[in-house]
């Protein structure tokens, strides 16, 4: 895809509309892990350095198009003002009166964030009407906001069609990671998919086995797999009814040369809690009642040589229960293995999804990563082949 290139765009003056996922975790309207604001740094001061009045726009939470006055935007004013080293205005709305307010005071290189989009229900029905109101307080139109692209919204995918548009800084360097990690990869590719469901990642798997040389398959869903497969998995999380799902999967992966690595040793329990009893098996010693928890040492040491085996590495889910040690064990093994790789510069190491973000944070790796997408839903979209409306919109 071609896009318009801020670097060569005529800043100076200019409204720039600028779309930044700001949907953080709050609790009580504090901020309580603030990544996203940071993300959207660059984009800002390149912007505000060149002399454009810089409007931020967002969504926080799902109102669901009334104006909720818990899932306002203000709370956020004060700590990206901190971040940017500037004061930031609010502006009590994102159309109409109180927006048109807001952008008027705006100097050059000022910045200012409108109320949560979402308030308004053109927003999620992309209505016409709605992007024609925030396209007349701006000259151009950024995203920045990878992580909001699966969704056709006035503000991700309307207003790219009626201003001049460019991807913010951000969702840029997302773009070229996700190409060097799925769209041209440096092969061999690994990809490693773990987490609870099959039932939620059909999609993506289907899409991988096409895609990747290798694929390992862990988490909960590594059971419905060794189940398929006619191992007994004792109480396990399993899909039983997916097995003719999963061997198709299997058969897919075959045909399409993509070798898929499963479990080959398991770490069970009877409970899922810290430091209880735990013991390690082989996949036919699994007794009733047992819980598999996390992949065993074998089958970890098969992945990491897998790892040095590839020179790309794709990776969405844990490969275990790792938020309850010892389970923790084969997902913080991997993440530190990669991550050693991705610093050696053996290995390109792209991440991405909510719950990897928190294990790889738990591993204390996310950092030595090559590169760490905080998009859920997007992430998965994009790993499943689908087109993201919101990066569609911008091309050229
Ligand atoms: C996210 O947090 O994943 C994005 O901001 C998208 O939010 P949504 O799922 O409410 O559209």
């Amino acid at each position: 895809m071609i896009f318009r290139s801020l670097e060569t765009a005529d800043l100076a003056g200019k409204r720039v509309l600028v779309r930044v996922d700001f949907n953080v975790p709050m609790e009580g309207g504090v901020i309580t892990d603030d990544t996203r604001l940071r993300s959207a740094l660059p984009t800002i001061h390149h912007l505000s350095s060149r002399g454009a009045k810089v409007i931020l726009l967002a969504h926080f939470d799902r109102p669901k198009g009334r104006r909720v006055p818990e899932m306002s935007l203000a709370p956020v004013v004060a700590p990206l003002s901190v971040l940017l080293s500037q004061p930031v205005l609010f502006g009590e709305d994102c159309i109409g009166e109180a927006a048109y307010r807001a952008v008027t005071a705006l100097e050059n290189g000022d910045v200012a964030v409108l109320e949560n989009l979402r308030f308004h229900p053109g927003e999620e029905a992309n209505d016409p009407a709605f992007v024609t109101e925030l396209a007349a307080i701006g000259d151009l139109y950024v995203n920045d906001a990878f992580s909001a692209a699966h969704r056709a919204h006035a503000s991700t995918e309307g207003l790219a069609r009626l201003l001049p548009s460019y991807p913010g800084l951000a969702m840029q360097r997302e773009l070229e990671m996700l190409d060097a990690a799925l769209g041209k990869p440096v092969k061999p590719v690994l990809g490693i998919v773990g987490g609870a469901k099959v039932s939620t990642k059909l999609d993506l798997l289907n899409n991988l086995v096409r895609k990747l040389d290798r694929l390992a398959i862990g988490g909960g869903m590594a059971n419905t797999f060794l189940a398929a497969q006619g191992h007994d998995v004792g109480g396990s999380l399993c899909e039983h009814d997916l097995g003719d799902t999963a061997r198709e999967i299997m058969a897919s992966a075959k045909a399409a040369g993509c070798e898929l690595l499963l479990p080959v040793d398991v770490v069970v329990a009877r409970e899922v809690k810290p430091g209880t009893t735990t013991r390690t098996c082989g996949l036919d010693e699994v007794k009733a009642g047992d819980l598999i928890l996390d992949a065993g040492p074998e089958t970890v040491k098969r992945l990491l040589a897998a790892m040095d085996a590839s020179k790309t590495l794709i990776w969405n889910g844990p490969l275990g229960v790792f938020e309850v040690p010892p389970f923790d064990m084969a997902t913080v093994a991997a993440a530190k293995h990669a991550a050693a790789l991705a610093v050696a510069g053996k290995l390109t190491a792209v991440a991405g999804g909510g719950d990897t973000v928190s294990a790889l944070n738990h591993a204390g790796v996310a950092g030595e990563f090559t590169f760490v997408s905080t998009a859920g839903g997007a992430f998965l979209e994009w790993m499943e082949g689908k087109t993201l409306p919101g990066v569609a919109a911008l091309e050229a």
